[in-house]
Order: C-alpha cells, then sequence, then structure tokens
C-alpha cells in the first residue's frame, strides 16, 4: 500500500493505547473529557424519540441538507444571542460534534508546513486535526489570564513577512480551557482580535464549556468582539446532552460556511439527522436549560470535592488551577517527577491522569497532569485524589 505523504505525520494518539489500561473497574479515571454518565437525560430522550417520529414522520430518518436541519440551525442562531453572538442560519453549520469543525477548518486552511498558533498546553483533539493536515506551530504560553497574546504579537511582530503569511490560523479555548481550566480575560481576548485584524489571521474559537460556568460572570466571547468576521466559533452538544450523539455546531460569516459545506459534503454528506430533530426537540422544549442547571450543581460539587480533596492530600512543591467551570484542574508537581513515568505507577496504584506533555506542542509538560473532575462519582474523588498524593508524596 503507498499511503499519501500526510499519513507520515499521523501519530497514533499514545493517550488511547495509555488509557486502555485504565479500563479495568477498579481504576478511578480522572483521564477523559468525559461527562458524568449519571447525568444523561435517558428518560427524556426516550420520550422525545418518540415525539419527533410522530411529529415529523419519517424525515428524521432521511438524508438532510449538509449545514443541517433547517429546525435546528434556526434554534441554534436565535440561542446563541444568549451569548451575544449574532448569526443566521446561513452563518451555521450543524457538525459531528466540534471535533469535525476542527477537521472541516484545517481542511480548507491548511496546506503542508503552513502555521497554526496554538496555546501550550492545548486541546490534544485539536492538534490531532491540524497535524492530519501537516501544519507547523507557533506556540504561546498559558498563564492565570490565558493565552499569552503579547507572545504571540511579539513572534509575529518578529516573523518575517513571507514565513507570516504561512500563519493560517490562532486557534483558542477562552472559556475554561482543556487542558487548564484557565479562562482567558476580556484585555487578552481584545487583544487577540487586534492581532488577528492587524495580521489578517483568522481566530478558531473553540467553546464547548461555556455553559458549564459553576461561579463568577461570564466573559464576552471573542466572536461577540469580531467586527470583521474574522473569528469561525464552535461549540458542541456533547458536554450538555450527550457525546455519543456526536453534534456540535460551528457559525462564521457565509462566504467560508460555505468552503466548509463543500469540504462537508465530500466528509459526511451531512450530520445524523435522527440527532439533529432530537436536539432541536431538547433545546425547545426547556429540557437543555432545565439539564445545564442540573449538571452544573453536580459538577460544582464534584470540583469542589477534587479541590478540597488535593489541598489535603496533595503534598508542598505542588500546585494547580482553580476553575471556575469546565471539567478540568491542571496540577504541576516538583520538577524530579516527570508524570508520563509516574502514569504506570499510578495504574498500580488504581488511579490515572492524562500526562501533561501529551497537551504539549513545544516539548513542555512533562512535570504537569490534566486531572479531570466531571466524570468520576463523587464518592470516589477523595480516594482517588488520595491515592494520587501518596503516589507523589513517595517521589520527593
Ligand atoms: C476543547 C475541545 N474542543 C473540542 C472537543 C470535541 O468535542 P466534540 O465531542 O463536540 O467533538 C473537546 C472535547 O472534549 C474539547 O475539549
Amino acid at each position: 500500500m503507498r499511503f499519501a505523504d500526510r499519513t507520515n505525520e499521523m501519530k497514533a494518539s499514545e493517550i488511547r493505547e495509555l488509557l486502555k489500561l485504565a479500563e479495568d473497574k477498579k481504576i478511578i479515571s480522572f483521564a477523559g473529557g468525559l461527562p458524568s454518565s449519571d447525568s444523561f437525560p435517558i428518560k427524556k430522550i426516550d420520550r422525545m424519540c418518540t415525539k419527533i417520529l410522530k411529529d415529523y414522520d419519517t424525515a428524521p430518518l432521511q438524508y438532510g441538507i449538509t449545514e443541517g436541519i433547517t429546525e435546528l440551525r434556526v434554534t441554534l442562531a436565535k440561542r446563541m444571542k444568549k451569548f451575544r453572538i449574532k448569526c443566521k442560519k446561513e452563518n451555521l453549520i450543524v457538525t459531528n460534534g466540534s471535533q469535525a469543525v476542527l477537521d472541516l477548518v484545517s481542511k480548507i486552511l491548511i496546506n503542508p508546513k503552513d502555521i497554526v498558533a496554538v496555546e501550550v498546553p492545548t486541546y490534544l483533539g485539536g492538534i490531532c486535526s491540524f497535524r492530519n493536515y501537516q501544519s507547523r506551530f507557533l506556540t504561546m504560553k498559558i498563564d492565570s489570564n490565558g493565552m499569552k497574546t503579547h507572545e504571540l504579537e511579539d513572534k509575529l511582530r518578529k516573523m518575517g513577512k513571507k514565513k507570516r503569511e504561512k500563519v493560517k490560523l490562532i486557534y483558542a479555548i477562552p472559556n475554561f480551557h482543556n487542558p487548564t481550566g484557565v479562562d482567558m480575560s476580556l484585555e487578552r481576548r481584545k487583544h487577540l482580535i487586534e492581532i488577528s485584524k492587524r495580521y489578517h489571521i483568522p481566530i478558531l474559537e473553540d467553546d464547548p464549556y461555556v455553559e458549564l460556568r459553576y461561579s463568577g460572570k461570564d466573559t464576552p466571547s471573542i466572536k461577540n468582539l469580531d467586527k470583521e468576521g474574522l473569528v469561525i466559533y464552535t461549540s458542541t452538544f456533547s458536554k450538555i446532552f450527550a457525546p455519543g450523539f456526536r453534534l456540535g455546531w460551528m457559525i462564521s460569516e457565509e462566504k467560508f460556511a460555505r468552503k466548509i459545506t463543500v469540504a462537508k459534503q465530500g466528509t459526511d454528506l451531512c450530520t445524523n439527522i435522527f440527532c439533529q430533530y432530537l436536539a432541536n426537540e431538547y433545546i425547545k422544549s426547556g429540557a437543555m436549560d432545565k439539564q445545564i442547571q442540573k449538571i452544573r450543581k453536580m459538577y460544582r460539587k464534584k470540583k469542589d470535592k477534587m479541590l478540597e480533596a488535593m489541598d489535603k492530600h496533595f503534598p508542598e512543591g505542588c500546585k494547580w488551577t482553580r476553575p471556575k467551570g469546565g471539567m478540568f484542574i491542571w496540577a504541576t508537581l516538583p520538577k524530579k517527577i516527570d508524570t508520563e513515568k509516574m502514569f504506570h505507577e499510578a495504574i498500580k496504584h488504581r488511579v490515572c491522569y492524562v500526562h501533561g506533555a501529551a497537551f504539549c506542542v513545544d516539548g513542555s509538560g512533562h512535570h504537569s497532569m490534566r486531572l479531570n473532575f466531571s466524570n468520576a462519582d463523587e464518592d470516589k474523588i477523595e480516594l482517588g485524589i488520595k491515592r494520587l498524593g501518596n503516589l507523589i508524596k513517595s517521589k520527593i
């Protein structure tokens, strides 16, 4: 078989291999970014399935238009007003999760050796999508105010014009960032827009956790600050409905949306139609707002439990973020501990996490780890953190 050149740069996810080790039920997993299985509104879904077949007859079972069913696009466009994002259905495409957006945007923007500006650390699935199109990376670090936009500005300024033209995209996760849980400040969001405008580089704003706020006030989205149409926005039903439905959406300028539509036709013809009807009913019936209230309460408790347990069981020399939402805490351990090497020992201690280096395209992150707090049962969180704390203590 003679594979395409681009496959030479595709890397199998080592994380998925490591996580296979964590499938043992005796292991308390803080690894995957999974919603709690207890959160899924099973009875509601059951009733809605019957209702949409009654209301729409065979339409939910038929092929549909590539951009998504009109009903859902209209409903979502209306809902986006809550986040002060103005859009019409023509700006909105329903996709197979946000992951498909990352792939489709890469597909229409990235030539081999083009550059994507990413945070360090950043979402693993983003790295994977960009790499699949043979991208290179420009990196900027994160602090407690999110992406260090000044680093991005400095790097772009110092680049020659020719190289700068290769920077095709800035990738940002401003709300409850995966993997750090950090929020990007309003000043930095404004600065990012300025940079994007000055150098004419589009921003991909990936926003899966916006509805999962447990304290504090919302900051306007980058899309909301965008007057030039340079921001491509994506969000998802995965964290507020069920990731198994594989439903997300993207919002962009119409011209960009039309290009994406053609790319999408070649990928999947259309997104799962049945689930789109389901999602439309879920929002319109008010069930989604109720569900969001329910999971916010549930995850806030889990997050507090994990932070409390870390305060109690993690030794001095460790530090970690204290997120106001989302699903993740980012912990950094003393320099002598390599979290990737420690992973196998953690499995023996029946607890697991994702090691930090997996999220860092610049080769850093070896002393850090991502801890997910939404999936494990509340009573297991303290025990898992205690096991991890004891393991860390044994290494220093
Ligand atoms: C930042 C970020 N982007 C995209 C995704 C993909 O989500 P989806 O299930 O909608 O494809 C995730 C999933 O965890 C994520 O954390």
